[in-house]
């Protein structure tokens, strides 16, 4: 296994025309064999002409450039007037769980996304369980000791004890997940529905349309898509709001600089996409927040198809690349007081964010490069603007009399995204 420690190294060997043909096919994993039938799916697929067509269907779902904007808006929007409903419902209280608001509110997105259509109250509770189940033993199962455990030992997950009724866990979720969500007749609404458009349609009607066309593109695919989607969409990005706003409570006078910035430049409107370029000082902060908490450590593994030189050593074929996205966020060869949370060290002087290809930008890099980077970027980014800027106009989030986690995710629950044990506060509505 060979640790990739700074983002130099990361874009060279991932993005180089002299390196990029050969580093971006995924190691054999127990999660790539077992539930994605050897990686026919996107995260766990090798580079291949079909990887290449899954992620342009997923890019033309997520189109986050013209109408797309709007049709995001669209899908978050409603989502986070809902959550901000049970905000203001909660300001009487001494303690609030924003954990799980925050994974709500996100599960009700991944749903649209999915489907196209609003997850419906009836169904709602049994959803947010199934989908919060199965990242919970899936991250357990992606977690370096496991996965390699059940690697080297399949057979484990045929006789009884944990590693056995771990496995049985995540395949019991999975099913439960794909059952809901190809259901036919959810199936039959994503095709037809008219009442919401993203882009072409949702994920699933897209990934349905083109396979009336395509028959390389087999329902074990959409099965492998719709799972990937539902965990890179949903416990990456609730990492990221937790710890946020985490940072938020232990930083207040960071929160406030925030709140008179929006309060300045977009008043009581409610904040869209297109008010980004007013607001430097609460990207600066988004983008420290990434960085300082860093909480997809190592990113997800590449493999090496053929020998290569890197910096002088020989790396052999079939070797696993780690990108050490962690080191890279706090490594004191690349960033200036890399362990003091600072926002201002992405604004220039007169206090404008730096332009995305400035030095400092560039060696930020939570999403990785290349042909394998993240293929929902934009999408986790737009949805964190929204929802900071939209509850950090009304909202104040306290402390209160709540004990808060330590900022050093390093403490925090370890699996493949990190994640704070908890997030209780007290919100306090703004005047
Ligand atoms: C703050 C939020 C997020 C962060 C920090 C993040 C980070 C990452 C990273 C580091 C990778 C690995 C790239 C590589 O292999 O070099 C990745 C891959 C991926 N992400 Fe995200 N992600 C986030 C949100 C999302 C969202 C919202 C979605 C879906 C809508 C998503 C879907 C995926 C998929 C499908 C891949 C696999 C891409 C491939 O293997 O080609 N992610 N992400």
């Amino acid at each position: 296994m060979i640790f990739l420690n700074s983002s130099r190294i990361i874009k060279k060997v991932l993005t180089t025309s002299a390196y990029r043909d050969v580093t971006n096919d995924r190691p054999p994993s127990f999660l790539k064999d077992y539930l994605y039938q050897g990686g026919q799916d996107i995260g766990f697929n090798d580079y291949n002409n079909l990887l290449v067509k899954l992620r342009k269907i997923s890019h033309t779902v997520i189109r986050l450039y013209g109408e797309g904007v709007h049709d995001f808006e669209k899908m978050i929007n409603p989502e986070v007037d809902v959550l901000i409903e049970k905000l203001a419902q909660a300001t009487d209280k001494e303690s609030f769980d924003m954990d799980a608001a925050f994974s709500e509110s996100l599960i009700r997105i991944i749903h649209v996304f999915l489907t196209n259509e609003r997850l419906e109250a009836k169904e709602a509770e049994e959803v947010f369980s199934t989908v919060e189940e199965f990242n919970n033993t899936f991250n357990r199962i992606i977690a370096v000791d496991k996965n390699l455990i059940l690697l080297m030992f399949p057979w484990l997950q045929h006789i009884p004890g944990s590693n056995g009724d771990l496995v049985r866990k995540l395949r019991h979720e999975h099913k439960k997940i794909l059952r809901y969500f190809l259901a036919p007749d959810k199936t039959e609404v994503c095709h037809a529905s008219t009442n919401f458009q993203l882009g072409n349609g949702s994920l699933i009607g897209t990934l349905r349309l083109e396979q009336d066309n395509d028959k390389e593109l087999t329902d074990t695919m959409i099965e492998g898509v719709v799972s990937d989607m539902v965990i890179g969409g949903f416990s990456t990005t609730h990492g990221a709001l937790d710890g946020i706003f985490l940072l938020m409570m232990k930083y207040p006078e960071v929160q406030r600089r925030l709140q008179k910035e929006i309060d300045d430049r977009i008043g009581d409107e409610e904040p869209s996409l297109a008010d980004r370029s007013k607001l430097p000082y609460t990207n600066a902060v988004i983008l420290e927040c990434l960085r300082y908490i860093r909480h997809i450590p190592l990113g997800i593994p590449h493999y090496v198809r053929e020998d290569i030189e890197i910096e002088g050593y020989t790396i052999p074929a079939k070797s696993t690349l780690v990108t050490n996205l962690y080191h890279t966020c706090k490594d004191e060869m690349q960033w200036e007081k890399p362990y003091e949370f600072y926002p201002e060290r992405f604004l220039d002087v007169d206090g404008n964010l730096l332009p995305s290809d400035h030095p400092t930008r560039q060696q930020l890099i939570p999403f990785s490069v290349g042909r394998r980077n993240c293929i929902g970027e934009s999408f986790a980014k737009s949805r964190m603007f929204l929802y900071v800027t939209r509850l950090l106009q009304k909202f104040e989030f306290q402390r209160g009399k709540n004990k808060l986690v330590s900022e050093d995710s390093s403490t925090w629950i370890r699996c493949a995204a990190l994640h704070p044990q908890h997030l209780n506060c007290k919100i306090v509505a703004r005047k």
